[in-house]
């Protein structure tokens, strides 16, 4: 067995933010350092406070940090429309337990990483990029330490929150472009292109359900919410379940296909602010600073999320 890979998630839970924290806990592979959260789905507050709520039902117990409450220029524009008023709507919201890290989630991810020897951690990025932007900024040496940042987010073909932008750029697209064009090691970019694909069908629901856990329950129930918002708001028949394929690509990276792409970020476009450019055949004569997702192998994907709730306490 190889060693898990160390990691921190900054996510927004968010529905599918859950499902991200309950694979990174229950995979072997994956050595969850830490859960910073930022602003999006929700406020601030109520993000981290989800947060903490499954960090504890899922058995962790790693530092969980409140984060950026709002964007580097806009305001914070929230999707109670998918997540609910709460941010994770539908069954009764576990307390959390313990208390959030005292430290600001930006100073959170700086000092998991730093305390660590490059190449050691990988961020996985579930939510908008606001602490990612200031953290990089405020400790420029992240992106010679953190061996890979893999991002839920934009799309090469069309966007979800406007026809041309995905939410968590959208969110806070300054934020975004001051990540793509951080220099990191490695950053790959998780898409609406393959995320539109991990959709949690009848059968993938009725597997969840078969583990038989209260925590399995627990999951089915936000499914059930997560299913009709985005019936409601999105014409999805199943909802694509977004940010776990991040969490999957670093636990097997043969979960996802990737092509190397330039991907600038509009940030001034009246129509298209937020949008993703992604340039896959150097037609704006600038470098490639992502991979970025094409494909996904769902079977595996969705094996790799079941098995890690059924491998949490029941
Ligand atoms: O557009 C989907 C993304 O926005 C997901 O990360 C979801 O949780 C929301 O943050
Ligand atoms: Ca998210």
């Amino acid at each position: 067995m190889t060693h898990a890979r160390k990691v921190i998630l900054d996510c927004d839970p968010g529905h599918d933010d859950a499902l991200a924290i309950l694979l990174a806990a229950g995979n072997p592979a994956i050595d969850l350092l830490a859960i910073t959260t930022v602003g999006g789905n929700q406020t601030a507050a109520k993000v981290a406070r989800n947060a903490l709520a499954v960090s504890g039902i899922a058995g962790l117990s790693v530092p969980v940090s409140a984060g950026c409450q709002r964007p580097m220029i806009r305001e914070l524009s929230v999707a109670p429309e998918i997540h609910g008023d709460t941010g994770l709507d539908g069954p009764p919201l576990p307390e959390p337990r313990g208390e959030l890290d005292p430290r600001h989630s930006v100073d959170l991810l700086i000092e998991t990483v730093m305390a660590h020897e490059p190449g050691e951690v990988a961020i996985v990025a579930t939510g908008p990029l606001s602490n990612l932007a200031l953290a990089v900024r405020k400790e420029p040496r992240l992106t010679e330490w953190v061996s890979e940042v893999v991002l839920m987010g934009g799309s090469y073909s069309r966007g979800n929150w406007t026809p041309a932008a995905e939410f968590n750029i959208w969110v806070d697209a300054e934020a975004a472009e001051m990540v793509f064009s951080a220099g990191w090691q490695k950053l790959t970019e998780v898409g609406l292109d393959v995320t539109h694909q991990a959709l949690a069908t009848p059968e993938v629901r009725e597997r969840i359900r078969g583990i038989g856990s209260e925590l399995s329950r627990y999951v089915d129930e936000l499914l059930d919410y997560f299913t009709l918002s985005n019936a409601d708001h999105q014409g999805f028949e199943f909802p694509p379940v977004h940010d776990p394929v991040c969490v999957a690509a670093l636990i097997d990276p043969s979960v996802i296909g990737t092509r190397e792409a330039f991907v600038g970020v509009e940030t001034r476009g009246r129509w298209t602010y937020g949008m993703t450019v992604t340039d896959f055949d150097g037609q704006l004569g600038e470098a490639p600073n992502a991979q970025v997702a094409v494909s996904l192998d769902h079977g595996r994907f969705w094996d790799l999320v079941i098995e890690g709730i059924a491998a949490l306490p029941r």
